[in-house]
Order: structure tokens, then sequence, then C-alpha cells
């Protein structure tokens, strides 16, 4: 019980590191929660520090969610990846080095899905680049690639715990790009490099 206990507490505390506030603290002396978005994430990290820390901020948010869901295997547990998974992406949202605020959970809980099932994960790799092509903003490719996982999980892989997850996590999601939602109907999310609206 202490050891599942454990796995859990050191599956938050995973989540709860945040390269992209670190990094911008500490390598170019700026709060990158004051500027952009406002997001801890990859795409404000892109966004306000540049490609390089925002490729190093992505890789490691999504490694930390699958370390993370591994726990239980590293700890010789019968714990289900996905709850263990859920700790991890609870601390990447509600972190408890800055003041329990955090990301959006998207690359953390890619991570997570990549452990528990890959090739669910690729699927949504595609859709969510395929998104991006189309559409060049990071935050409807977000909000697409879970609701597609969300529906997979319901009406392919017929996986309860999956199901119910995706579900609470995609409500989570949209809930956390709510500005970005604002932002996408009055048209002024911010655009990426990359695909058709940008060059429209
Ligand atoms: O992963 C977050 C992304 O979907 C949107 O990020 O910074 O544009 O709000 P941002």
């Amino acid at each position: 019980m202490e050891k599942m206990i454990m796995v859990f507490v050191l599956a938050y505390l995973i989540g709860s590191l945040v390269p992209g506030y670190w990094i911008g603290k500490i390598f170019y002396h700026k709060d990158i929660r004051t500027e952009g978005s406002g997001n801890i994430g990859t795409t404000n990290a892109f966004r306000i520090l540049g490609p390089v820390p925002g490729c190093f901020v992505l890789a490691f948010d999504i490694l930390k969610g699958a370390f993370a869901a591994m726990l239980p295997h590293f700890f010789g547990l019968d714990i289900n990846v996905m709850l263990v998974g859920l700790f991890a992406i609870l601390g990447h949202t509600f972190s408890i080095w800055i003041g329990f605020k955090g990301g959006k959970a998207v690359a953390t809980s890619a991570g997570v899905l990549s452990v528990y099932n890959g090739p669910l994960f690729w699927m949504v790799c595609a859709v969510f680049v395929t998104c991006l092509v189309l559409f060049s903003m990071v935050s409807v490719a977000s909000m697409v690639g879970f609701s597609f996982a969300t529906v997979m999980s319901i009406f392919y892989y017929h996986d309860l715990i999956l199901s119910i997850v995706a579900v609470v996590l995609t409500g989570f999601v949209f809930y956390r790009h709510r500005q970005n939602l604002g932002r996408i109907f009055k048209g002024q999310e911010s655009t990426i490099p990359f695909g058709l609206v940008y060059w429209l």
C-alpha cells in the first residue's frame, strides 16, 4: 500500500516539473507566464523563447508523462498505467513549484498515452499533425487530438478506464483552452508558420 501511494506521489512530483517556466527564468530571464499566451507549455516556449527551448520543453513534457506512466513497471506494481499517468498530468496542470498552476495538459497526456496505448498515440499524433497542416493552430490540433482519442477509446477500444480518463481530460483541455477558443472564434488565434491557414 505504501509503495502504491509513493508511486502516485512520485508521478505527481514528476509531472510537476515545469521546464518551460524554469528555462525561461534561468536562461532568458523571462517569465513565460506573463508573455504570449501565458502558458508554460511547448507552444508558448517556442513563441517566447525560440525553437531550441521549445523543442526541449516538448520533449521533456512528453517524456515526464511517459516516465511517470512507467513507474508501476519500475516498482513491480500492478496499477493501471493510465491512473498513475493521470497524477503526472495533475502535476503538470497544478504544479507544486508554481503555486499549483500549470500547463494545458497536452504534451504530458501524450507521453502517458504513448506508454498506455502506443498505436492510439501514433494515430493521435497523425491527427494532430494533419490539423496543424490544415489550420496552423496548435490549440485547434490539441483539442481535435484529444477529441479523437476520446472517440477511439469509447467506440474502437471499448476501454472503460481510458474512456473515462479521456472524457474527463478532453473536457479539462477544452476548459484550459477557453481563451484560445475565444480567439479562434474572433479570428485572432496565433498561427504557426506551418500549414495552410498561416500562408492564406
Ligand atoms: O498545448 C497548448 C496549446 O494547445 C496551445 O498553447 O500557448 O497557444 O495557448 P498556447
